[in-house]
């Protein structure tokens, strides 16, 4: 049983003192996964995609505020083209359980250059966003066509033109000026990172956002990632001492 779970829908027991504000997951390992039981990738993508719904509840039901999943990154598109169509389609599959999977207030927010998707999938990503805005009980965070470096670099041309409107002073771009043109805008920086599989990179994953991010890695594959191993990774966050530079 996870140590956290709600005992009677009612209470939370055993949960530690300091929660991360925001837990990112890299949802690592469903090849393999896959590979073990001699499936098909793909298979591999269908299970991590039915585990990232468990842990979404889980998370909402202990009381985390900000989670942030990477589901595709910029460099994915390299893979063969039925993975990706597999992915896309789980990524579109999602989008229209997404207000059955979750409750009322949660607000869903995607991160990534939203631009390569096809217009009726684009629009119904803004329309989510749109219309759970001014949800307030958890931030769900979906990277999807993300990259850290691109994000930076997408920021870098929005602040080039404000400069070049004339609204901007090169001087007065500050560290919180390049955090509010990153697609995280007014969400607090990551300050746990949780990557199953074994692998031990944040692979372009909120590479701004995780400056000071605690890490928990872990051999378990994502299909297999448990609420009971998110207690872990909860307990071991409350245990680090985080200097952020200080003594
Ligand atoms: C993560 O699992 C999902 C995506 C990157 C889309 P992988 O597909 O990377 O699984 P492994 O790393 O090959 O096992
Ligand atoms: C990172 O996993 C991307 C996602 C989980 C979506 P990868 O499997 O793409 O990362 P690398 O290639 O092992 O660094
Ligand atoms: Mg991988």
């Amino acid at each position: 049983m996870a140590l956290f779970r709600k005992k009677d829908k009612e209470e939370v027991i055993g949960l530690p003192e300091n929660l991360p504000q925001h837990v990112g997951f890299i949802m690592d390992g469903n090849g393999r996964w896959a590979k073990k039981r001699g499936l098909p990738r793909t298979f591999g993508h269908r299970e991590g995609a039915k585990n990232f719904k468990k842990i979404v509840r889980y998370c909402k039901d202990i009381g985390l505020k900000n989670i942030s999943f990477y589901a595709f990154s910029t460099e994915n598109w390299q893979r063969p083209k039925e993975e990706v169509e597999t992915i896309m389609d789980l990524f579109r599959e999602y989008i229209v359980d997404v207000r059955k999977h979750l409750s009322e207030n949660t607000r869903m927010i995607f991160l990534g250059d939203k631009s390569v998707f096809d217009d009726d999938l684009r629009e119904k990503m803004i329309k989510l966003e749109q219309d759970t805005a001014h949800y307030t009980e958890m931030n769900l965070l979906m990277a999807v066509n993300y990259g850290g470096r691109d994000e930076i670099a997408h920021a870098a041309r929005l602040l080039a033109q404000q400069v070049k409107d004339g609204t901007l002073d090169p001087a007065d771009i500050t560290e919180d000026s390049i955090s509010e043109n990153l697609y995280t805008k007014g969400i607090p920086d990551v300050d746990l990172v949780i990557r199953p599989s074994g692998e031990l990179r944040l692979s372009n994953y909120l590479i701004w956002q995780c400056a000071y991010a605690e890490y928990y890695f872990t051999d378990i594959l994502w299909p297999d990632f448990t609420s009971e191993e998110l207690d872990k990774a909860l307990i071991d966050f409350d245990g680090r001492h985080r200097r952020f530079g200080g003594v």
